[in-house]
């Protein structure tokens, strides 16, 4: 029996989550990607938003036990007829991004989720790194970018990731969806 018991959308709160999930089915396409994608949550719930048979790129080192991984995803997604594929590394090293690209096989990207590394220096990385694969038209989404003083708790958390977006977000369309930790969305 093919069945998904524990999706973990981590950080998330529904009416966030179904927002974006809104904007994904809006842009369309056939290939989503995810950097940081270990919990497998938010890769079935955002990838799902696409049709059957897309390709589903999950980018994040070597599996941990996690509550919840996306290996549980990729093989609920595979019978449901999508073609998911693993990427494992560093998002950063040349070599993942070579396998990433591998894997594309020349298609770009339709929908990016940035959800690895938080570091300030880290997720810029990847969005030097991944961004450029994205079609023009299609969607970027960044985590953790809410505003610090809509959610006080984890400002080391968001710094990263709301200076990544709002520089990406420059000369673009984008919107920012935040009841909890926050996601931002821009249109490439
Ligand atoms: C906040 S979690 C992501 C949650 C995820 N979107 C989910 O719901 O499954 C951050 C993830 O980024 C991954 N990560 C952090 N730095 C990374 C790097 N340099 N390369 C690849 N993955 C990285 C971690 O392994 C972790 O799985």
């Amino acid at each position: 029996m093919n069945g998904y018991t524990s999706p973990n959308i981590f950080g998330s709160r529904p009416w966030e989550v179904v927002q974006v999930q809104q904007a994904i089915r809006d842009v369309g396409g056939t290939v989503y990607a995810e950097i940081g994608s270990t919990y497998g949550g938010s890769y079935w719930a955002f990838g799902s938003c696409l049709p059957v048979g897309s390709l589903l790129l999950s980018v994040d080192r070597p599996l941990v036990d996690t509550e919840g991984s996306v290996a549980e995803a990729v093989a609920y997604m595979r019978a449901r007829h999508y073609d998911p594929r693993m990427v494992q590394g560093d998002s950063h090293a040349a070599t993942t991004l070579e396998q990433a690209v591998a894997v594309l096989g020349g298609r770009p990207i339709d929908v990016l989720f940035i959800d690895g590394d938080h570091g300030e220096a880290g997720v810029q990385q990847d969005v030097d790194m991944y961004a450029s694969l994205v079609r023009d038209g299609g969607l970027v989404i960044f985590h953790d970018c809410g505003m610090v003083d809509q959610q006080p708790s984890f400002p080391d958390v968001l710094r990263g990731p709301r200076e990544a977006f709002r520089k990406f977000a420059v000369g673009r369309l984008s919107l920012l969806i935040q009841q909890w930790v926050g996601y931002g969305l821009v249109w490439k």
